[in-house]
């Protein structure tokens, strides 16, 4: 039998959620992230889904809009952290990639640059993140002089990041909109401004350009209920199978480091998934994990390929009994908030060692 641990990601889940963020965007576009490998789904799979219901992809460098187009996408692929050395502008050029602009070294080589078109720009602007872009108020002066740039093609997207929309309930985010409206609004460029939270949660944050993440793989960016959100559908199901059973007495201990001791005689299921795959190492006693369609509690630490369930309630379990570590039973959030972490890092970390299955293909 071969190791039972496995991904599926389901491309219909994927284009469902991309349809729900179209119906979000109104007249604007779409553009899907499917950076750090699609979060983990898979890029170029994900990229191939989403291809025929978005205007264009995100990625974080170069080398990850590369293997999407040497795998045949032929949308637009934004850069969003723009170039990191000069040679970068000329293959951006040949190969339609758009290039975010976030610091005056990359406006300074875009215009030294003899390109042989020009390309696509984003002019990234700093309403309250604090990470990348120019100050608002420099975005007059800098659209004017991309708009003169030989080097520089269409209209310019005058973008920005959201720092807290994940926080419905805290006005941060109504306060970068209007800061970033009040700066760009007279300048007649479109506008992006809108992730999944923003998209999901704050209207006023939708425009011409809408880049969704989060949402696409089907996880809330929300920490409690939300209408529109709750009707993502996760799109990976981390899953396994019981390959040993044992009962332990009470007062003795399971796994590295004796972390959980039986209070009662119990029967400890062994997955074999742990940190080695992507499985978080801190997530903690009492994680909750499908087994034979049931919810039981981790117990014991997380190895680095196998971990530990107590299944005493489940008197009818037995050797190969499916586990699903993640999916539409206990989401990737459920599973990152025992182990302090986002179900964004816990789907990403998802490592090579797992086998990635795809549906719907
Ligand atoms: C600049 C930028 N835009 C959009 C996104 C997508 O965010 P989300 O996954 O929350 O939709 C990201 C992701 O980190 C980002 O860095």
């Amino acid at each position: 039998m071969a190791r039972p641990t496995q991904a599926i990601v389901d491309l219909e889940a994927l284009r469902h959620n991309c349809r729900l963020a179209r119906s979000l965007c109104g007249d604007g576009r779409l553009m899907a992230v499917v950076k750090a490998n699609a979060y983990g789904h898979g890029a170029i799979p994900a990229a191939k889904a989403l291809e025929p219901l978005v205007s264009a992809f995100a990625v974080a460098c170069i080398e990850e809009a590369e293997d999407l187009r040497n795998a045949g996408i032929t949308r637009p692929i934004l850069l969003m952290e723009g170039i990191f050395q000069v040679e970068e502008l000329e293959i951006a050029a040949q190969r339609d990639f758009w290039v975010m602009l976030q610091n005056h070294q990359q406006l300074d080589d875009l215009d030294a640059a003899a390109l042989s078109r020009p390309i696509t720009c984003w002019l990234k602007l700093d309403s309250g993140m604090r990470r990348l872009g120019f100050s608002l108020e420099e975005s007059a002066d800098l659209l004017q002089r991309l708009r003169a740039s030989r080097n520089v093609s269409d209209d310019v997207v005058m973008a920005t990041h959201l720092a807290r929309a994940d926080e419905l309930d805290n006005d941060f985010t109504a306060r970068q909109i209007s800061a970033f409206r009040e700066h760009t609004s007279a300048l007649g460029a479109p506008c992006s401004m809108a992730n999944s939270p923003g998209l999901l949660g704050w209207p006023d944050s939708r425009d011409a350009w809408n880049r969704a993440g989060v949402m696409l793989y089907g996880q809330s960016p929300f920490p409690g209920p939300h209408p529109q959100a709750d009707q993502l559908k996760p799109v990976m199901t981390l899953q396994s199978k019981v390959i040993a059973l044992r009962d332990v007495a009470a007062g003795e201990s399971v796994g590295y480091g004796g972390a959980w001791t039986a209070r009662r005689g119990s029967r400890i299921a062994t997955i074999p998934v742990g940190y080695g795959d992507g499985y978080p190492r801190n997530a903690g006693n009492g994680t909750p994990v499908v087994v034979g369609g049931q919810r039981v509690p981790l117990v014991g630490r997380v190895s680095m390929d196998m971990i530990t369930v107590d299944v005493t309630d489940l008197p009818a379990i037995s050797v190969g009994e499916p586990v699903e570590l993640w999916g539409d039973t206990v989401t990737a959030n459920e599973v990152a908030s025992h182990a302090d972490s986002i179900g964004y890092e816990v789907m990403t970390r998802m490592l090579p060692r797992v086998p990635r299955r795809y549906l719907g293909q």
